[in-house]
């Protein structure tokens, strides 16, 4: 296994991890996450390809109708249980691969959408893992994420402040990551994103980005990037964080 075996949530070494997690998420999944993903989800088709499958939180918006076959990574063998005992109610041709995105051998243009959900925060190298996302997609085939990402402003210099210690506490998940920018940097072209508040998040982890990225199809060099609107929950976010934010950087002496 690569070093990108180290797995993000530090309650996942324990048994009972997985089914914290889904307890963790819950208000946060009743007060809005589940709509995004079931909204985001819809347009999942043909073969789908999810890496880092968790506890199967998205198994449920997957429409049969419209997918194929779905392939799940998920190296965390808590989670993978759980992520099994979900899947036992898909009717669409399901299997899971106990793989980091790092080791996963998976063939090029195999896919006509792939799925990240709360992941590219936590992989060892997101690049790594964006390179591996457009090869494994069909030309014209679609990434469908919703990732955590590095917030603007005061609230983002804390991130970048709180996000070393945070990393190893959590194993591996980065706080401040610019996931928007790897995606494009990759060659994918970013489409219909959201910026918004994760509901009943923690200040530090609430900046999000919902999202479609586009494989360019062959002989179509990367088409502009679409669209991108910020839903009125983040502008509050931002302006409440910021005073709090100013607050407790001239609190602790001005962290940078
Ligand atoms: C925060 S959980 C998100 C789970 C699920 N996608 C969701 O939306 O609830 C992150 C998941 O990514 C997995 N993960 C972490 N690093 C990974 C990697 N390098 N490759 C594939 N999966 C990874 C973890 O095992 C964990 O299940």
């Amino acid at each position: 296994m690569s070093g990108d075996a180290t797995v993000t949530c530090a309650m996942t070494r324990h048994w009972w991890g997985p089914a914290f997690y889904d307890w963790v998420l819950a208000a946060t999944e009743a007060r809005g996450l589940a709509n995004r993903r079931r909204r985001l989800l819809a347009s999942a088709r043909g073969r789908v390809l999810e890496i880092g499958a968790g506890t199967g939180l998205n198994l449920r918006h997957y429409r049969p109708d419209r997918v194929t076959s779905l392939t799940a990574l998920e190296p965390d063998a808590a989670m993978r249980d759980r992520l099994a005992w979900r899947a036992e109610t898909l009717t669409v041709p399901f299997q899971v691969l106990g793989v980091t995105v790092a080791d996963a051998d998976l063939p090029d243009g195999g896919f006509d959408t792939v799925v990240v959900t709360l992941v590219l925060c936590s992989v060892a190298d997101p690049a790594a893992a964006a390179a591996a996302i457009v090869r494994w997609l069909v030309p014209g085939g679609r990434l469908l994420f919703i990732e955590h990402v590095a917030a603007l402003g005061v609230r983002g210099r804390l991130q970048r402040a709180v996000s070393p210690l945070w990393t190893r506490v959590a194993r591996g998940c980065h706080l401040d990551r610019d996931t928007l920018t790897t995606l494009r940097q990759a060659g994918l072209s970013v489409s219909d994103c959201d910026r918004f508040a994760l509901p009943a998040a923690g200040p530090l982890f609430a900046t999000c980005v919902q999202g479609v990225a586009w494989r360019p199809p062959i002989g179509e060099p990367d088409a502009e990037d679409r669209v991108f609107r910020a839903s009125p929950s983040i502008v509050e976010v931002d302006g409440v964080i910021g005073v709090v934010g100013v607050v407790g950087v001239v609190g602790v002496g001005g962290v940078q």
